[in-house]
């Protein structure tokens, strides 16, 4: 683990100082929480995998001129990333019911929804992450006007890319959150950039054949298989070397650096 200062320790994740002003490091634990953190374990291997699978996902994005905050990986478990002050709303998107909309609404898990719907949560562990309407996000100041729509606009974008990409690897995106932050350049212009992970931590995929559960689900409803199921999403997106035998921690491709 980077022996910088620590800014912040979140549920699966650690901040730390950057090497330069205006960067962090953000270090991925092992460590899985579901439920506002009332169900928790570690997952050896975790880590080391949604820093890979973050990774490859951002960079692609980056490649389609979505603005992320991500720079370079360190290691095995650390990405260099831009320091942003997070916008404290959870964005989902759902293209298939699953999870809390089940609930809410009726609906039954998998039934497609007629169109992709954004959600935004209050991020706000004391109160559970409570869904919240564009009015409280402007009225309460989290973010403005000018912003939720940014927001959604790349939000969209990102659905399309990750859409295409998970389905180009047999794997259907049911749904998944994402998070904002707000970064000030050197020249003192602010933009809005994709903050965070994108990881199976942080979506739900389903096999496209079978419906498995490729995701955090796994944990949350106790079907085994996390890490297992995490090494297959990382190895269909081309980042584990295709050798099921070996340990994640092993087998990731192209790990001089570490
Ligand atoms: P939900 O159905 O429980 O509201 O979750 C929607 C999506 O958001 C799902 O892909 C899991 C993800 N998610 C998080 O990443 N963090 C969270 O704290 C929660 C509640 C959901």
């Amino acid at each position: 683990m980077s022996r910088r200062k620590q800014i912040y320790e979140g549920k699966a994740k650690i901040l730390f100082e950057g090497p330069e002003p205006g960067t962090l490091v953000q270090y991925f634990k092992d460590d899985a929480t579901a439920f506002n953190a009332q169900k928790k374990a570690t997952l050896n291997g975790k880590g080391v995998l949604n820093n890979r699978i973050s990774e490859h996902i951002m960079i692609n994005l980056g490649n389609i001129g979505i603005p992320t905050h991500f720079i370079k990986r360190l290691n095995m478990r650390e990405q260099l990333i831009k320091q942003v002050e997070i916008i404290p709303l959870e964005v989902i998107v759902r293209n298939t019911a699953a999870g809390s909309i089940c609930k809410q609404l009726g609906l039954e898990e998998g039934t497609r929804l007629p169109r992709s719907i954004i959600e935004f949560c209050y991020k706000k562990d004391e109160l559970a992450d409570p869904l919240v309407a564009e009015e409280h996000i402007t009225a309460f100041g989290w973010a403005t006007p000018a912003e939720i729509d940014e927001i959604m606009a790349i939000t969209l974008r990102v659905n399309d890319f990750m859409c295409g990409m998970f389905a180009g690897i047999g794997i259907k995106l049911i749904d998944f959150k994402i998070e904002f932050g707000r970064y000030t350049d050197k020249d003192g212009s602010e933009m809005i950039l994709l903050a965070d992970e994108i990881s199976p931590d942080s979506c739900r995929l389903w096999d496209m054949e079978t419906d498995k559960k490729l995701d955090k689900d796994r944990f949350r409803r106790d079907l085994g298989g996390v890490t297992e199921a995490y090494t297959e999403v990382a190895t269909r997106l081309g980042i584990l070397k295709e050798n099921p035998k070996s340990a994640p921690t092993l087998s990731l491709v192209s790990d001089q650096e570490d």
